[in-house]
């Protein structure tokens, strides 16, 4: 008998939720202009330097993708999102990016192959978010980072995903307690953390192993 393999498809209802406002992502959801000028703001905590290999995981229509890819050039950007759609729009817009459908919580983004790893607006709507950060950090290289980007504070935040309610209802951005059990279980340590108004920042290192 053969051994069954598990390639059914994720039933994450969020896939659907993000799929139907990518139409309208750039519109009226959230505004592009005003995703990189914010970028730009904190360009100097975010440290991407030419040459880097950087994973933007939960990448939408690429709002922040061509800045990223900016930044690194000559190095590469690879953008992922579980929903077609929003990827769609992205891949649409001719960034000079890498682009794949993923899953965060499911499926192998890399194994210690990039420089940086970085979820903006993202991470609260990882499902499984103990998986989602362990793959994080398998992705990232030794001593490499994985960053999380809010324009907002935690708590700004998860009231939001609580008034649109529906699928993303309760999709939070742990406390400090949270992150760190998170971080730790996948061998990161907190560097820097900022959760003020308008701004959430986490920054957290891979451990280096003897070896590098
Ligand atoms: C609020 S949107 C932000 C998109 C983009 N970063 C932006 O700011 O315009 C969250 C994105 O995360 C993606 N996402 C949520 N859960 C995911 C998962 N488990 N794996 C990959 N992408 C995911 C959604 O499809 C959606 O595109």
């Amino acid at each position: 008998m053969t051994e069954k393999r598990d390639i059914s498809p994720p039933h994450d209802p969020r896939i659907r939720f993000f799929d139907r406002l990518a139409a309208d992502w750039d519109d009226s959801e959230q505004d592009p202009l005003d995703t990189v000028h914010r970028i730009g703001g904190v360009a100097e905590l975010l440290g991407f330097r030419s040459g880097e290999a950087v994973l933007e995981v939960g990448c939408g229509t690429g709002q922040l993708t061509g800045w990223l890819a900016e930044h690194v050039t000559p190095g590469r950007v690879t953008a992922v999102d579980f929903a077609p759609g929003m990827l769609a729009k992205a891949r649409a817009k001719g960034i000079d990016a890498d682009f794949r459908v993923a899953d965060a919580c499911r499926d192998e983004l890399g194994r210690a192959c990039f420089d940086a790893a970085l979820c903006f607006h993202s991470f609260p709507h990882f499902r499984d978010k103990p998986a989602a950060t362990r793959n994080l950090a398998q992705a990232v290289k030794p001593g490499g980072r994985l960053m999380v980007v809010h324009f907002n504070s935690i708590a700004a935040i998860n009231a939001f995903h609580d008034h649109v309610g529906g699928e993303v209802s309760g999709d939070h951005l742990p406390d400090l307690q949270g992150w760190d059990v998170l971080l730790t279980a996948a061998g990161l340590r907190r560097v820097e953390w900022i959760d003020r108004e308008g701004l959430f920042f986490l920054k957290a290192v891979l451990a280096r192993t003897d070896a590098t």
